[in-house]
């Protein structure tokens, strides 16, 4: 991160990591809520949580980033270590509990690199010390302080590393919590959902959230399967490779219930672009990474969008927008 700060810095050093990075190219395209989306492969939030890298991160081929998650007020996250890696399952295990440095920060932040190069969507939770019963009123001041510094909204209610957060995920809570961002601001506000649901639950909570307004559904965050790997640790949420398969089973199950009615957004365990060509099938219309640019560098989303590319070529699909819900 500190890197990409640098980078920043220096004008025709960004400018030549662009080149270095970028894969222009028509068929990736995609017009999204009124904007230009330049490829279907994102930032998924929590890699740059105070948008102190915005112009690099853009640089470096994606399509959109998601920002934060960030709170009302700064706050540590949880104590160290908080982060480990399960480097032969290209996985990795989160405790952070949403350290950031707080909305004012971000909105500072966003001021200086607006309007950004690609579309940015901030990710919102709330602060750890607020009352559950009280989580609306941070949502909606995030909503109203950041309104203008944002292409979309992400209500977080699935992150594992809040005590209670994840309770939030109940159909009058989101649809209450829905109604409280859509009162401050006119922005597409979407609901990012744990991919530890029951299948039926995740799949009335999207027609809820769907009803209740959402312009879209954000699956998944990481999972507290620990199952899914030989040492887990005992606190935190797995990403990567093991979250893969359940991530794109909830895809499924949630297409099946409001395709065609709101944006998906598929995130966990994509490593490969066949993993973008498959969720775009299942009827997603973007993508996100996170642990698959931890442990394939900053190639990657070119790498991605430029074997996507060929996967369409070879299937005879004209262009990514083409290829979303075939498989619905
Ligand atoms: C270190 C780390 C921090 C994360 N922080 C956040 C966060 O602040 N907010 C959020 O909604 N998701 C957060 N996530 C979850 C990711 O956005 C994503 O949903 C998840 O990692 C699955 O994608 P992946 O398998 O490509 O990593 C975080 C993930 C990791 C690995």
């Amino acid at each position: 991160m500190s890197g990409l700060q640098r980078l920043q810095q220096v004008p025709p050093m960004l400018h030549r990591f662009e080149r270095q990075h970028c894969l222009v190219d028509s068929r990736l395209a995609q017009e999204i809520w009124g904007r230009r989306f330049p490829n279907p492969v994102g930032l998924a939030a929590g890699f740059d949580k105070d948008a102190v890298a915005v112009p690099a991160l853009a640089a470096m081929g994606f399509g959109f980033l998601e920002v934060g998650t960030v709170t009302p007020k700064p706050q540590a996250g949880n104590p160290r270590p908080r982060l480990f890696r399960h480097r032969e399952l290209r996985s990795l295990q989160n405790a952070l509990g949403f350290n950031n440095a707080g909305m004012e920060s971000l909105k500072r932040r966003l001021t200086q690199c607006w309007p950004p190069p690609v579309p940015v969507g901030v990710n919102i939770g709330k602060n750890r010390q607020t009352e559950l019963a009280a989580a609306a009123v941070d949502y909606r001041v995030l909503v109203r302080y950041l309104g203008d510094r944002a292409n979309y909204f992400v209500i977080n209610i699935s992150s594992p590393n809040t005590p209670g957060l994840r309770d939030l995920q109940q159909g009058e809570t989101v649809a209450r919590l829905l109604e409280v961002c859509q009162e401050e601001t006119d922005l597409p506000v979407l609901v990012k959902l744990s991919p530890d649901m029951e299948d039926a639950a995740a799949a009335e909570l999207a027609r809820v959230a769907v009803d209740s307004g959402a312009a879209g559904l954000v699956l998944t965050n990481t999972t507290v399967d620990y199952s899914l790997v030989p040492e887990p640790q005992p606190v935190g949420g797995l990403s990567g490779r093991v979250l893969g398969r359940r991530s794109l089973e909830l895809l499924r199950v949630v297409a099946a219930e409001v395709f065609g009615r709101c944006v998906l957004v598929s995130v966990g365990g994509i490593e490969t672009a066949a993993d973008i060509y498959a969720r775009l099938r299942a009827g997603a219309q973007l993508v996100q990474i996170y642990t698959a640019l931890v442990y394939g560098g900053s190639h990657v989303v070119q790498k991605l969008n430029e074997e996507l590319l060929h996967l369409l070529d070879s299937d005879g699909v004209a262009d990514v927008a083409s290829a979303v819900g075939l498989d619905v």
